[in-house]
């Protein structure tokens, strides 16, 4: 979502005449667009503070200036210290102002101290922004819902993010065919609880993601639509039902569980089980069996025992997972899990971390692996890293290196998967190498 709202900052800003540059460098201002879910995330923040800091004097001794903005969650989390902790900001905004940053760009020129806006308008910044004008290639985020109302007890969301909004079906259709007619081929959906959506729809009423996803299915050359991240207990049966019944929307899902441990489930306020986590993936898989299933997990959260742990090892060998990401707890200032008394040592946390990453990795690997002699529809997004070649997305996310012409970006053509390791696919091109294709082959 970070990568979409940077998207949204760029477009604000267009008209008061600043473009993207490509290095801090050029710049006459740096927006830092900054992540608080993790320590490691937020800390980074101060560390590239400390790298721009030199490039901002010298700007300053050769008579001219670089204004330095800090966006996004860390911002809105720790604005008032970040002010007083890190001086060369000259202007803090959080994720639900930036619309009003020509404003606040204007205020920062005219005031010394730094200009700070963390507010949570009533107004909507959707509201302000103009739509999307561009997307950097055929693959698109589209943000539909922002903020959460779950209170997962380790995790800052709904604080920094704010409460769940869902933006009404009439513009998202807008901004969905805008980015069709610049000629995205893919779009995925966005939101920090996306599948709770309910956006109002033209009559008022409120629409489900299903109904969204299915109105977007209309749109000629809107080949592929995807939705991300989701929470098991918003996995409606009419959202499951979709996956086997629009061929737009592709075979993956992010579904993630944290934990496969009822005790540790019920500490993280996820309001579910191991066993309910179960019943909805069977379900998913009943609807659209080639389905690529991906997950986050989160390890060491306080309490967890070596008997918890071993219940996630568990889930993950029923699941069997196409792709997943896994992170140790990290105590988030504010959040009810912060303080619990029994928070796990490092080096525990450490050593769960590698062998559940072990594990996941050899799914993740076999999964490629029984792509090899598949053909399957990848659409070309950029050029490769060698001469000559192109990397591609198959409907299951996978990355695809192939060996073709560049007249192919933006196209969705039939590869045969030929080659796999454990983060990407080697394809060769099996078709005429022209034909765009709007189906999906269901492997079961
Ligand atoms: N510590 C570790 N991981 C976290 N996540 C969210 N909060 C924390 C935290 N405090 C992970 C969850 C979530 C993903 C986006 O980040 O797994 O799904
Ligand atoms: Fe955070 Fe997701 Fe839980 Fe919401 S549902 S509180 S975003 S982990």
């Amino acid at each position: 979502m970070n990568v979409y709202d940077s998207g949204r900052m760029a477009d604000l800003l267009a008209p008061l005449g600043y473009e993207e540059t490509g290095t801090p460098e050029m710049a006459d201002m740096v927006i830092l667009n900054t992540c608080h879910i993790r320590e490691k995330a937020a800390e980074k923040v101060y560390s590239e503070l400390g790298r721009l800091r030199p490039l901002k004097e010298e700007r300053r001794a050769a008579g001219g200036d670089m204004l330095i903005a800090v966006a996004g969650c860390v911002a809105q989390a720790e604005g008032e210290e970040m002010a007083r902790r890190a001086p060369v900001v000259d202007l803090i905004v959080g994720p639900q102002t930036y619309h009003r940053l020509p404003e606040l760009v204007a205020q920062a020129h005219r005031s010394t101290g730094a200009v700070l806006d963390t507010d949570f308008p009533a107004e909507s910044k959707f509201d302000h922004l103009p739509y999307t004008q561009r997307s950097e290639g055929p693959a698109a985020f589209l943000s539909v819902q922002e903020g959460c109302d779950k209170f997962c007890t380790f995790c800052v969301v709904p604080y920094t993010r704010g409460a769940e909004f869902s933006r009404p079906v009439g513009d998202v259709l807008i901004e969905a065919r805008r980015l069709v007619d610049g000629g995205v081929r893919e779009l995925t959906l966005l939101g920090q609880n996306v599948n709770a959506y309910h956006g109002p729809g033209p009559a008022g009423d409120a629409w489900t993601l299903a109904g969204l996803i299915r109105a977007l299915a209309e749109i000629p050359s809107l080949d592929r639509i995807r939705y991300t991240t989701s929470h098991p207990r918003d996995m409606s049966d009419d959202l499951i039902a979709a996956h086997g019944e629009v061929e737009q929307l592709m075979p993956y899902l992010h579904l993630p569980v944290q934990s496969g441990s009822d005790a540790i489930l019920k500490a993280m306020n996820r309001r579910h089980t191991a066993d309910d986590y179960l019943r909805k993936i069977e379900k998913i898989r009943a609807a659209r069996p080639d389905i690529a299933l991906s997950c986050d997990f989160i390890v060491g959260f306080p309490g967890e025992s070596d008997a918890d742990f071993a219940d996630t090892l568990k889930l993950i060998n029923t699941v069997n997972f196409a792709s997943a990401f896994s992170f140790k707890y990290s105590a988030r200032p504010g959040t009810p899990a912060s303080t619990a008394g029994s928070q796990v040592p490092e080096q525990v946390k450490s050593e769960r971390l590698s062998a559940l990453q072990q594990l996941l990795t050899a799914q993740q690997t076999a999964f490629n692996h029984a792509s090899i002699g598949r053909t399957a529809p990848v659409l070309f997004e950029k050029a490769g890293r060698q001469p000559g070649q192109l990397i591609g997305r198959s409907p299951w996310l996978q990355a695809v290196f192939v060996d073709a012409d560049d007249s192919l970006l933006g196209n969705i053509t039939e590869v045969t998967l030929v080659k796999a390791q454990t983060n990407s696919l080697a394809g060769e091109l099996t078709g005429d190498g022209k034909i765009r294709w709007s189906t999906v082959d269901k492997v079961a």
